[in-house]
């Protein structure tokens, strides 16, 4: 399909940021956005990168009601010679059909939604920041128009691509995070949408959220839905618990995101010699080990928030520091050797770069 380009007036062309070493994380976008359609009978048409603006929606838009919506996160890197590359944006693609199809929303064709983001991540080029740990981030959703107010998959839908030049997610940096487990509240349960990437998991976890920020925490580590008792993952990351020589994660299982960089780190870890392990984690186990020092380091990863170290993590009463509190070597070395391959810095082995022509 080809993508229409619409043409942009100098008028229509926003101011850049003058201080790329202040981006605070999703609040400026770029002059155009990617937008295709779906509709019942024709399929998806009507491609066209056309000026960043606000949509003309009505109230009955089956989005605004029942949340039929989903979205991906991705990000484009400036290397020091000024060429750009994206990391492992198939494995973006794959993951929004997966979400779609938990949605009963239409499957965007994975080459479509490849070569949307190519061309327009290529024409808004001048956007992509180059300073230190800065990047283009990528954010394609899919909303579901049709106005109707009964409950039922839309016959219409909007797929869409915006950009946003970011900073860090946590405002802090690269520093430790404090996590707070949450004990009251759920995030996702056996058979439910915990594992799709679709906005209403976000809503639903801003209530503990809110108590966490209240109690003067960063995040919240959420448990399974039924026992209260498995860790599953933080919201905008997935968690790692290294032991000496052993990192532990959740496993995939339907109530967690299968995570891009979560993938990545598992085949990071293993090529750096650490033994890797996918299984339930017991926060009681957890606790006591954090305690005792079996557990090394903690860190969670996800698009946004790259490898965040966490330096404690409070448990009902129990606050415990991991590590010192600081950040560990393992976590330190994933961190340089991601960010390092995302930025060219260090030699791709795995084949993760898509460099923007
Ligand atoms: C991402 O890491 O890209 C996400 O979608 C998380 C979001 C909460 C910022």
């Amino acid at each position: 399909m080809e993508i229409q380009v619409l043409p942009l007036s100098e008028a229509d062309k926003k101011p850049k940021f003058t201080d790329e070493t202040n981006l605070v994380f999703g609040r400026t976008f770029t002059d155009r956005m990617l937008l295709i359609e779906w509709k019942a009978g024709t399929g998806w048409g009507d491609a066209r990168i056309k000026k960043y603006e606000p949509f003309v929606l009505e109230p009955a838009a089956l989005v605004f009601h029942y949340a039929q919506e989903i979205f991906e996160g991705l990000k484009a890197y400036r290397w020091e010679d000024g060429s750009i590359a994206l990391f492992r944006p198939e494995m973006n693609a794959r993951r929004f059909n997966h979400s779609a199809d938990r949605l009963c929303m239409p499957e965007m064709p994975e080459e479509l939604f490849l070569k949307g983001i190519e061309q327009l991540v290529s024409l808004e080029r001048d956007w992509v920041p180059g300073a230190v740990g800065t990047s283009l981030y990528i954010r394609p959703a899919m909303i579901a128009v049709e106005p109707v107010v009964g409950v039922k998959p839309s016959d219409h839908y909007y797929f869409f691509v915006i950009l946003s030049p970011v900073g860090a997610y946590y405002p802090k940096g690269f520093k430790p995070v404090r996590i707070m487990v949450e004990d009251e509240y759920v995030r996702a349960a056996p058979g439910g949408t915990g594992e799709a990437k679709t906005g209403g998991n976000y809503a639903s976890s801003l209530k503990a959220g809110l108590k966490a920020k209240k109690k003067g925490f960063d995040q919240v580590l959420w448990l399974d839905g039924v026992e209260k008792r498995y860790v599953e993952e933080v919201g905008a990351m997935n968690m790692f618990f290294a032991y000496g020589n052993k990192v532990v994660t959740a496993p995939i299982g339907g109530t967690i995101l299968n995570g891009v960089t979560r993938d990545s780190v598992l085949q990071l870890s293993r090529s750096l010699g650490f033994e890797v392990e996918e299984r339930k984690i017991d926060i009681h186990d957890l606790m006591r080990d954090i305690e005792s020092g079996k557990v090394t380091e903690a860190f969670g990863s996800g698009t946004a928030a790259v490898i965040t170290p966490v330096g404690e993590l409070c448990y009902k009463d129990d606050c415990l520091e991991i590590g010192g509190g600081g950040v560990g070597a393992l976590t330190q070395k994933l961190y340089d050797t991601l960010t390092g391959i995302q930025w060219g810095k260090v030699a791709d082995t795995f084949g993760w770069i898509k460099k923007i022509s």
